[in-house]
């Protein structure tokens, strides 16, 4: 059976399937019913996700949860999370709960400026090109008027074009550095536009322009959610010192890259859920947040904590891209609801709704690898995935869920425990 295929993007959606089960599957039946399973009787909804990408032959699930409780600058929420990793909606509520009762957590947007170049080669001489950039400058700005008239009557816009001269990285590289305000749009294709159009205005036959394409680093895209409270009201019990413990995990991170990465991936579980969950572009979140986490140099701990005068402060800066109109958060059923559920925020609300969720995941993983450990609750949410392979019914689970109440749950000790059950 041949394992390559030309026209495949044409074939109706049965005829794929029926394609990769006879080459990849050797005719397996179930393959077809496992994937048609997913397909959505409401055939228009099934069509609208059909065709927000190509080859589509079935829907992919994950689990859409929320985290009720949170309390930003004053005003309550109730963050929905897309995410399969069991214990982050869990930890993102009790973190909620807790802040909850102590004050809440505090956002503010620092900027939020979007940036997009055009990459190009002149091997002329420096001054000229300043000065053939300097006479040209209005003219940019003129060829993409009619593709920011709408984003001029918002309040957004081109903020600036810049000649940036790269040679000394490369050689003969130059750059038009353009800074961008896209308001509440995530505004990927606006910046990929106004590039092209301006680049085609810039050109000439002593300048090769490579490329012009948005940035997704975007370090003045930036907020800062924060949480404090007196260091006797973090714990119950020897609160300086779990303080103290907590305050020394941020500076590890800080200082031990391979712990940063973990310490921001456990951020990330927060940010990309909500990211997600209102249709925004997670790739683009998780690799401006990581470029911004080396902005030193070093990469480090998105985080941020102090214990001061007795008070404890913990708090997260990061660079956010987000929109709440256009893209998917249009033309999503779910990415709609998502944002009403969040009472229609703009993409700066939004940017501090993500901040937080972030936040607060942080200090979820903190706080419980610098008590207990995190096996302890990962592994009492992982215990339900158990058994649940294991087969369990119903009073089976709810023994296994009991027994394992006050016990160290593994995956070993859940099948011991199930097969003496079964005896
Ligand atoms: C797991 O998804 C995330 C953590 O590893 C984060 C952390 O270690 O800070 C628990």
């Amino acid at each position: 059976m041949q394992k390559q295929i030309s026209g495949f993007s044409k074939l109706s959606k049965e005829a794929k399937i029926d394609w990769i089960v006879s080459a990849f599957f050797s005719d397996d039946d179930n393959v077809r019913t496992t994937l048609k399973q997913y397909w959505n009787t409401n055939q228009k909804l099934q069509e609208l996700h059909d065709d927000f990408i190509e080859n589509t032959i079935t829907n992919y699930y994950l689990p859409y949860g929320v985290a009720p409780n949170f309390v930003i600058n004053g005003k309550d929420y109730i963050v929905p999370m897309v995410v399969e990793e069991s214990s982050v909606v869990a930890a993102a509520s009790l973190v909620a709960k807790f802040w909850s009762t102590r004050g809440g957590f505090k956002a503010t947007v620092i900027s939020t400026k979007k940036i997009g170049q055009v990459h190009f080669m002149y091997d002329g001489n420096f001054k000229d090109l300043e000065t053939y950039f300097s006479n040209k400058k209005e003219d940019l700005y003129k060829v993409t008027e009619s593709i920011t008239k709408n984003m001029r009557k918002r309040g957004g816009g081109i903020l600036d074009i810049e000649l940036r001269n790269k040679t000394t990285d490369l050689e003969n590289y130059y750059q038009l550095h353009v800074t961008f305000d896209t308001q509440d749009s995530m505004g990927a294709n606006f910046i990929n536009s106004c590039l092209e159009a301006i680049a085609n205005e810039f050109k000439k036959d002593d300048i090769q322009v490579v490329m012009s394409i948005l940035s997704n680093y975007v370090p003045e895209c930036l907020v800062r959610a924060e949480v404090s409270c007196k260091v006797e009201e973090l714990y119950a019990e020897n609160a300086e010192m779990y303080a103290q413990k907590f305050k020394q995990a941020v500076q590890i991170a800080n200082v031990e890259p391979h712990r940063a990465v973990t310490h921001n991936k456990g951020i990330m579980n927060g940010i990309d859920a909500v990211v997600l969950a209102t249709g925004n572009d997670f790739r683009a979140v998780e690799s401006g947040a990581h470029a911004f986490a080396s902005k030193s140099g070093k990469y480090k701990s998105l985080t941020n904590c102090e214990i001061k005068d007795g008070v404890f402060k913990f708090w997260i800066e990061i660079p956010l891209a987000l929109g709440t109109v256009g893209g998917l958060t249009a033309l999503h059923p779910l990415a709609k609801l998502s944002l009403q559920m969040l009472q229609n925020p703009s993409a700066k609300e939004l940017m501090m709704l993500v901040a937080v969720a972030g936040l607060a995941q942080n200090f979820a993983a903190l706080r419980a690898l610098t008590t207990t450990g995190i096996q302890h609750g990962h592994m009492k949410m992982h215990l339900s995935n158990i058994i649940k392979q294991l087969g369990a019914t119903a009073s089976e689970k709810e023994y296994l869920m009991n027994y394992f109440a006050d016990k160290q749950v593994s995956h070993s000790a859940v099948v011991e425990a199930y097969n003496e059950l079964k005896k």
